[in-house]
């Protein structure tokens, strides 16, 4: 079947698919604390979730990353990593999930026996209290078990940490060398304008650059050439010999390699994180569910997609897209 090549010529082997917009955590830079979730009778079936991802493998993705929200939190989000896992090894390469781990300890051996071999998993304290405040609940302790639980089955764990200058900046090199004595790879991210939140989102912004720049200062940093799939670019530390990770969209814009597109739970597809371009897969899907109808509304959605984002340091108070992080599961 034909690939899926974009305007700008990248090709598109990714797929982020949001089970569900819920999540049993509030972060401060992600939702407000009264946050409203989508009704279930819109969201998409397992079946149809999987339908979906049959056909975006099928026009070459060879990677699933399962977001959220909170994945975990879906009812049948077990099944339908099972049902999934037959195409690894028949044009798809790996099966990851991201989680925010409140509810690791008990998924750990499930998701590795679904097929998953990594997990991302967002911890961006590891103080309990700053956890609480950033989290809006207060759950480190099972986020802990449940890393713990993931590396006890054979996970690899990597840790993403979105940088914040005021709850913790000045955590970050303890976060990294926590890390890093436990194997983990760990991601710094930048807050990106998306959706309204209950503070300026100006204010808290750190620039992973300057980050780096300070860091330099006290530890040897080697630009390493390691990609995942994944906008991070990546350095060895070699104080503490892990892998550390950037996510700059800021300050370094990465949009000219992306091979990634969205899916959400409600089945619309997104080209960019940082836009609202998008394409309704659930009206082709339910009216018959004719194969030739959803990939023409798959490569109607692709001729769609924009070279990039437009995220500005000095735009951050204004949310760039309606939509949450949440929704499209970043
Ligand atoms: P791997 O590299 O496969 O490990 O995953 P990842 O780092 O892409 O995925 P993860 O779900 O851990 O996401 C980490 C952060 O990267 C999230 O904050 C995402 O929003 C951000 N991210 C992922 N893809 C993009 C992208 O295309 N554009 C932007 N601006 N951010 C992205
Ligand atoms: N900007 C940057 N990262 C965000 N995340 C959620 N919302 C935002 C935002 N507005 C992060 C989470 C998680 C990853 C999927 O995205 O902390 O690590
Ligand atoms: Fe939930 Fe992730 Fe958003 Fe935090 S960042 S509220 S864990 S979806």
């Amino acid at each position: 079947m034909k690939p899926l090549i974009d305007p700008f010529g990248r090709a598109i082997t990714y797929l982020r698919v949001s089970v569900t917009d819920r999540c049993d955590l509030r972060c401060i830079y992600c939702m407000s604390e009264r946050m409203r979730f989508l009704p279930r009778t819109e969201l998409l079936s397992i079946e149809e979730l999987d339908r979906l991802c049959t056909t975006f493998i099928q026009r070459g993705v060879r990677r699933l990353r399962f977001t959220g929200g909170e994945p975990l939190v879906r009812k049948g989000f077990l099944d339908l990593l099972h049902s999934v896992r037959r195409h690894l090894g028949e044009g798809l390469d790996e099966i990851t999930v991201t989680t925010n781990g409140v509810q690791l300890a008990e998924f750990a051996a499930p998701l590795f026996a679904a097929g998953v071999r990594r997990v991302n998993v967002s911890v961006d304290s590891i103080d309990r209290e700053t956890f609480a405040r950033i989290a809006r609940r207060d759950r480190l302790p099972q986020v802990l078990q449940g890393i713990e639980a993931a590396v006890a089955t054979g996970l690899k764990v990597k840790i993403n940490t979105v940088a914040l200058k005021h709850d913790n900046a000045h955590e970050i090199p303890e976060l990294v060398k926590w890390a890093h004595a436990r194997g983990h790879d760990i991601t710094l991210i930048e807050t990106m304008p998306l959706g309204e939140i209950d503070e300026d989102r100006t204010d808290q912004f750190l620039s992973l650059t300057r980050v780096r720049e300070d860091m330099q200062s006290y530890w040897r940093l080697t630009n390493l050439p390691d990609r995942t799939g994944g906008p991070a670019r990546y350095v060895r530390v070699e104080e503490t010999g892990g892998r550390l990770g950037f996510i700059t969209p800021l300050t370094h814009n990465f949009c000219e390699g992306c091979s990634r597109v969205r899916l959400t739970c409600t089945g619309r597809l997104y080209l960019c994180l940082g836009h609202e371009t998008s394409v309704d897969l659930r009206t082709p899907l339910r009216a018959g569910g004719d194969e030739d109808a959803i990939q023409a509304a798959i490569d109607a959605a692709i001729a769609l997609r924009p070279k990039g984002h437009d995220f500005q340091i000095e735009r951050l108070s204004k949310p760039a897209t309606e939509r949450h992080m949440s929704v499209t599961g970043g």
